[in-house]
């Protein structure tokens, strides 16, 4: 046992989320202490994201300063974990020698040894020399040799099995939501992505895994799980196939995209075989005490109606997708290699918003993707207003080492072009966002309460600090529902089961408006924004 302290930063994806919360309870069952700032620290751990620069940058400003520290003498040990430690390898090492251990998001579940190794090698005063095996776990293309990935992803598989299945109270929305992994890695290879190249091959986890981890969680206080996987829709567990030496099923490695050709566009479960939809609904059927079940990221291709009939069936399944479209031009989604044209993602909305009318509708959009010309970025303009999207992610195109974009395309679109084309796609969004928000006013809603308002945070440090408040207006023109005088009364914020966001105000009852905070409860949406939604408490 130690009684060191860890600080963990993590950046990037809910897939990180998710892994930082299992390695910070993997470490605290070994003794270590969780801080909250990096002065307080003997062991200083970002888990990294390398999905554009931009999300490397700020990890390397960050591994800067304490490199620096170290170079002043402090004694800390610097991990980078995540995709930019798999993306970047051991040059990474080279370049940053105060950096102490690597590890990749594949091989997560050897951090404990990696430190243990460190620790040793200090005590005997061989810290410099440690050999690279034991300051690195990387998959490399490991994971791809499917001789070795059974065993590999059978120890992964135990991490997000080991979970500590106690939710902080002090954790966001007091410990009531929560991740649960389905799937692993992806097998699509965008050729603007860095995913499969640092996460690896596309896996998929037991079903009876799945449940149990929602169960425990259930038992634990989560009321909200979020299913992730890079392309939920394409969950498939075939049963029977890949068991462990004890009998147990274990991960099974997904096929490609073109696998799932289906002309019926039904993904549902042929023979033995565990489909999206029946994950869903066997969650929905084995843990009842979870009252929010959603999932992300869909990809827009081989989305079955058998999917779309279980979430119009099951009232705990959020009616919320998001589904990134990338672009508007089909000429674009070629070079992309995402295999589907604006057509068939079209047709898909459609069918989606047709079987279950309140859909809400999220995506992501790459902007100045190499050789993007104005007519192929009208083409992602037509798109939006076309679709009722509540909101789409515009991120511009980042150049990735190891992508077959970096090798094959230049980047060619100039930076002015791609920040031109950013806000304008940020302003016709808003426009539709505002549309699609203006459609809940008069409405009744459900509301998984998140938070004190930030907006009434910020409003009482603005009187504290004796400035004016700034007053927000909405799409109407109405002034934004501002902080109520009586102090008991505050305004709190949450999230619709289809992701929008709501504020309102406590009632002026007894009990502090942040015992509100995780349960649901109803609301009347009086006026919106393109941002959110507000309304009061309903009293019943
Ligand atoms: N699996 C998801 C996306 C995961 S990455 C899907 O296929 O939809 C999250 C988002 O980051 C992507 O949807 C894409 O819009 C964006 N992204 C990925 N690589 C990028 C790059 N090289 N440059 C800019 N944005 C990128
Ligand atoms: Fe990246 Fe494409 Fe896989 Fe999404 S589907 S993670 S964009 S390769
Ligand atoms: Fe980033 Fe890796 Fe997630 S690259 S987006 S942390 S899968």
């Amino acid at each position: 046992m130690t009684s060191k302290k860890v600080y963990l930063e993590t950046f990037g994806c809910q897939m990180n989320e998710l892994d930082s919360e299992l390695v910070s309870g993997q470490l605290q069952g070994l003794g270590y202490e969780i801080v909250e700032r990096d002065t307080a620290a003997d062991i200083v751990l970002y888990n990294t994201c390398s999905v554009r620069e931009q999300a490397e940058n700020k990890a390397w400003s960050r591994i800067g300063l304490i490199s620096q520290r170290k170079r002043d003498g402090e004694d800390i040990m610097l991990g980078v974990l995540g995709c930019m430690a798999e993306r970047d390898g051991t040059d990474l090492l080279r370049r940053h020698p105060e950096v102490d251990l690597l590890c990749g998001p594949g091989e997560l579940d050897r951090l404990p040894m990696l430190i243990d190794n460190l620790d040793r090698a200090k005590a005997s005063e061989h810290a410099r020399q440690t050999a690279m095996d034991d300051r690195v776990a990387l998959s490399g293309n490991r994971s791809r040799r499917w001789s070795v990935l059974s065993a590999a992803e059978n120890n992964l598989e135990l991490l997000d099995l080991a979970r500590a299945f106690d939710p902080d109270p002090t954790a966001k929305f007091a410990g009531r939501s929560a991740y649960v992994r389905i799937t692993r890695g992806c097998n699509k290879f965008c050729t603007y992505c860095v995913v499969p190249h640092t996460r690896g091959a596309e896996v998929h986890r037991p079903p009876n895994d799945i449940i149990d981890e929602c169960r425990q969680l259930a038992s634990k206080g989560v009321i909200e799980i979020t299913l992730l996987g890079q392309t939920v829709n394409h969950y498939r567990y075939t049963h029977g196939t890949t068991l462990s030496v004890s009998g147990l099923e274990i991960p099974q490695v997904g096929p490609g995209l073109k696998a799932f050709q289906f002309p019926d566009k039904n993904t549902s479960s042929v023979g033995n075989t565990t489909s999206f939809a029946d994950l869903l609904a066997g969650i929905h059927e084995a843990v009842p005490e979870i009252k929010r079940l959603r999932f992300v990221t869909s990809y827009p291709r081989d989305f079955g109606d058998d999917i779309l009939d279980v979430i119009a069936e099951h009232p705990r399944i959020c009616p919320y997708l998001h589904v990134p479209a990338q672009s508007g031009s089909n000429r674009i989604l070629k070079l992309m290699n995402r295999g589907y044209t604006v057509e068939q993602d079209l047709e898909f909305i459609d069918r989606a918003v047709a079987r279950i009318p309140d859909i809400s509708i999220a995506g992501d959009i790459i902007v100045g993707f190499p050789t993007e010309t104005e007519e192929d970025f009208e083409d992602t303009v037509a798109l939006l207003r076309r679709v009722p999207f509540k909101n789409n992610f515009i991120f511009k195109y980042s150049e990735r080492p190891g992508t077959v974009c970096k090798d094959r395309f230049e980047d060619d679109v100039p930076l002015e072009v791609k920040k031109r084309r950013n806000n304008l796609l940020l302003a016709v969004q808003s426009e539709v966002s505002a549309e699609v928000h203006r459609k809940w006013v008069g409405r009744e809603v459900d509301v998984l309460v998140e938070q004190v308002s930030k907006r009434q945070q910020k409003a009482s440090e603005r009187s504290m600090a004796g400035l004016a408040n700034g007053v927000a207006l909405t799409t109407e023109g109405h002034a934004l529902p501002s902080a109520p005088d009586d102090s008991r009364v505050k305004q709190l914020s949450g999230r619709t089961a289809g992701d929008l966001i709501v504020f309102f105000d406590s009632s002026d009852q007894s009990s502090p408006a942040e015992d509100l905070i995780g349960t649901i409860q109803r609301v009347r949406i009086d006026d919106s924004s393109p941002l959110n939604l507000s309304g009061r408490l309903c009293h019943t």
